[in-house]
């Protein structure tokens, strides 16, 4: 047998050095991202936090059996490298055969393996047991966007008449569990917030359960995360965590309609705008939610988000765009790096009066304009919302309506 060839030993040296850089790099990025909010390293309630507790131990175990394994190879490949004046067809003692040796490194790693199992399938069921008392909120995927559906009186109907239908921004209360099944109303999508849960696939059809508790007040950002079409990386999702208090009237007033005239003259002509252009696929409820009940249901109705309380909400489109100040340059998405750049409703969120001195009027308006020039859709196959070349008057008139709608 042949001593190990010199472009071996060569290689082996460089990828452990190469494993060795990236797996620094990997953690000096964990950490890097720790205050970001799509780190999944920093857990900020009880599913999260069960998650972490099985991550650091699996990776400190992974890690330990990574530097001994590699370690003794460069070990191995530097102590008995091709010498001068060594007999090249020297043949190296062998250990096959040697029993206690054989034993050992295979119940070793048997057992390493087992106890990661014990710890995966004890989080796991652990993750799925669901929370007693818990609030049940349905989330849909939709081409590029979420629907929550609550439902509130724990009927197992979504749609009943005390249930709310809401998009974009998933209201709850901080320190509460909530019971969140997701589903799709198109393609597979991913619901993820990596502050307060692991990843759950949204399938047509199909309802999987996940649990979500944020322990504090705050904006917890996530990313639809199974590749959709064409704008799954404009498809966030953004849960709003609120005091129990303020949870409960952000729920009276979603129970609210709308559609009353506006005593504003604009807003009055933009409601009528929207009752000609927009009511073929939004609902209002209070003015076409009727309609979207018929059946069979309108082809339409269902693939645009219920905007009955669009202020209550600080971001639009999917989460992309903010509301409310702060605003990006040019109207374009901030970076979702920052958490406080959620646009916030202040009193509206529940119900108050919306702050229009605030107002986003800048993005809403460029998004009513040519909402395809800000987020790629497909408008014409019923996949987002079209352009539908309102002029400059119809635009304000339309702004002015739907800020009403808090
Ligand atoms: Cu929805 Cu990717």
């Amino acid at each position: 047998m042949q001593r190990l060839p010199k472009i071996v030993r060569i290689l082996a040296v460089l990828s452990f050095t190469l494993v060795v850089v990236l797996f620094a790099a990997l953690i000096v990025n964990s950490f890097q991202n720790a205050g970001k909010p799509l780190t999944s390293l920093n857990p900020q309630g009880p599913s999260a936090e069960s998650i972490q507790q099985l991550l650091i131990p699996v990776t400190s175990i992974a890690a330990v059996v990574f530097v001994l394994v590699l370690g003794a190879i460069l070990f191995i490949t530097w102590r008995y490298r091709e010498r001068k004046g060594t007999d090249p067809e020297e043949f190296p003692a062998q250990v096959h055969g040697k029993t206690p040796l054989e034993i050992g490194w295979t119940i070793l790693p048997a057992l390493i393996l087992a106890g990661i199992a014990v710890g995966t399938v004890m989080t796991i069921i652990n993750l799925n047991r669901e929370a007693p008392n818990s609030i049940n909120v349905q989330v849909a995927g939709q081409q590029w966007w979420w629907q929550y559906k609550y439902d509130l009186n724990s009927d197992g109907d979504f749609n009943g008449p005390g249930d709310i239908t809401t998009s974009t921004e998933l209201v709850i209360p901080a320190g509460k569990p909530v019971q969140v099944t997701t589903t799709s109303n198109d393609v597979i999508h991913s619901f993820w917030i990596p502050g307060l849960n692991g990843k759950k696939d949204a399938v047509p059809g199909l309802r999987s359960p996940l649990k979500l508790q944020a322990d504090e007040p705050g904006i917890y950002r996530g990313q639809c995360t199974e590749f959709c079409g064409l704008s799954h990386a404009n498809m966030r999702m953004l849960v709003r965590a609120v005091p129990s208090g303020d949870y409960e009237a952000w729920v009276k007033n979603q129970l609210t309609t709308r559609g009353g005239e506006p005593s504003d003259p604009v807003a009055a002509e933009g409601k009528k705008v929207w009752q000609a252009l927009c009511a073929q696929c939004h609902v209002i409820n209070g003015i076409n939610d009727a309609k979207m009940k018929e059946t069979p249901p309108p082809l339409v109705a269902g693939v645009a988000p219920n905007l009955t309380h669009l202020m209550t909400r600080g971001t639009f489109a999917g989460s992309i765009f903010n509301l409310y100040e702060p605003v990006g340059a040019d109207g374009q998405p901030l970076p979702m790096s920052d958490v406080a750049a959620a646009g916030d409703p202040g009193a509206a969120l529940v119900g108050g009066k919306v702050d229009t001195a605030n107002v986003n009027r800048v993005t809403l308006e460029a998004w009513l304009r040519n909402a395809p020039a800000m987020k790629p859709m497909y408008p014409q196959g019923g996949r987002g919302m079209p352009n539908l070349n309102l002029t400059e008057e119809q635009i304000d008139q339309l702004v002015a309506f739907l800020e009403t709608l808090n």
